[in-house]
């Protein structure tokens, strides 16, 4: 095929053997969220690019070197969304539905675009499922966000892969006072560092900390630890969060590294990590950005929120077989007619069937063929049985109920007995 017409680098299709699987997954968080009383929230994929500078910070990777930005036909400067917070804030305050003090809980599912390189659990085009919860300020909620994630894990069998790594980054002071011990340990060692930190460390000192390389990591021991340098409000916010996660058995690790590559953040951040997937081993993370509504021009409301990676919680699925065996079979039955009087009867079967078994996944054969074609037609499609309509059949007004998956004998049922027998049989299979 020409280079033209394959999909660009890191953006995939999904194709029809796996939507199954993302239909049970994004199924399996929304009736969560349902019950944990979260409303969704649709925000557009395309905003104005000054909406994620000012929001995700001018000097983090996402901003610098990641976004799919273009001017549109009338000079706007206008970017694919990185991520899903800074749009989902821009739409509360644009419809003031924060205005007030009003909590609103809120989550939104969708493709998000950075321009990162691909690799497995790494994609330019991928999918989050994001939270994001106003004017709630204490840690309780902080709380709700990270155990109802941890009844996710459970639901989805994948509790014992992830581990909950959290931190807290204190308000903008106390972070910009730590900040300053930070910058000052560091340019002592300055030679020390990979070319990489000794760039961020003018333009963003924290994101040092998580760097990968070893002689800056060796350069890091006994520098000053931002947990120290915690305002008192912060400290006690982090206690709250900690003794609500101990009431309720979830096992967390403190990791002072963890920072976040978002600038937004304040007090805590947190991430579900899995070393199931190679380097790409983060499946969903978050934080409390208390001060981003009023960065961006709205009153001061606190804010927390997370977001999911659906691609890297789908191969963590997969790569522990977590694949539920239900969610395979998108056929219950196939319907085979031979000749046309057979081929209308059967249509209008096929209608009572799904007037009488809303639920029942029916596959009409399209294009009519010979007996050998359709049946192979019927197996490949998956479905427990085969319906079949024939001269035979029609002459006894009766419909022959092949099984196609070894369970029992052909049986011939009357027209009207079809859904009653159906209903009991496709449900046990
Ligand atoms: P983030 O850490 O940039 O946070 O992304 C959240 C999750 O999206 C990651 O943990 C990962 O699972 C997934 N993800 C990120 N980039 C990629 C990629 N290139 N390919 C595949 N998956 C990826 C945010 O986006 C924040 N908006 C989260 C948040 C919401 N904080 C507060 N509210």
């Amino acid at each position: 095929m020409s280079k033209s017409l394959q999909a660009i680098r890191g953006m995939n299709d999904i194709l029809p053997e796996q939507t199954p699987l993302w239909r049970y997954f994004e199924g399996t968080v929304a009736g969560l969220l349902d019950n944990y009383g979260y409303r969704q929230i649709r925000m557009p994929i395309v905003e104005f690019t000054e909406l994620f500078k000012r929001s995700i910070g001018e000097v983090t990777d996402i901003v610098e070197k990641e976004m799919y930005t273009f001017e549109d036909r009338n000079g706007d400067s206008l970017t694919l969304r990185p991520e899903g917070t800074a749009a989902c804030v821009r739409a509360a305050l644009e419809h003031g539905i924060t205005g007030g003090g009003q909590v609103q809980k809120l989550w939104y599912m969708g493709p998000m675009f950075r321009h990162e390189r691909p690799q497995k659990g790494r994609y330019r085009q991928f999918h989050q499922i994001g939270l994001e919860v106003f004017n709630l300020e204490g840690p309780d909620i902080d709380a709700e966000l990270i155990i109802l994630t941890w009844r996710l894990w459970a639901a989805l069998g994948i509790r014992d892969a992830v581990t909950l790594e959290l931190n807290s980054l204190g308000t903008s002071e106390s972070r910009g006072r730590y900040r300053e011990a930070l910058v000052e340990f560091l340019t002592a060692r300055l030679d020390q560092l990979d070319e990489d930190s000794q760039r961020r460390l003018k333009t963003n000192p924290l994101r040092v900390l998580d760097t990968k390389d070893a002689n800056t990591q060796a350069a890091l021991v006994g520098a000053p630890q931002l947990a120290d340098y915690l305002d008192d409000d912060s400290r006690t916010h982090f206690e709250g969060l900690k003794a609500r996660l101990d009431a309720v058995g979830i096992p967390y690790v403190i990791n002072p590294k963890l920072v976040r590559g978002l600038d937004y953040y304040s007090k805590t951040v947190f991430e579900w990590v899995t070393d199931k997937l190679g380097s790409q081993g983060t499946v969903c993370a978050g934080g409390r950005y208390d001060g981003l509504v009023e960065q961006m021009g709205g009153k001061p409301t606190p804010g927390v929120g997370f977001a999911m990676g659906i691609e890297r919680l789908i191969l963590l699925l997969e790569t522990l077989d977590k694949v539920p065996e239900s969610i395979a079979r998108q056929v219950d039955v196939y319907l085979c007619a031979f000749g046309e009087a057979a081929e209308l009867a059967g249509l209008a079967l096929s209608e009572r069937l799904r007037d009488a078994l809303p639920s029942l996944r029916l596959q009409v054969n399209a294009g009519a063929g010979s007996f050998k074609s359709q049946f192979k037609k019927a197996d490949k499609s998956g479905a427990l049985y085969a319906l079949i309509l024939g001269d035979d059949e029609m002459a006894a007004q009766t419909v022959g109920v092949k099984p196609l998956r070894g369970q029992g004998e052909q049986q011939n049922i009357a027209w009207d007995a079809l859904a009653e027998h159906l209903a009991t049989h496709v449900a046990q299979g």
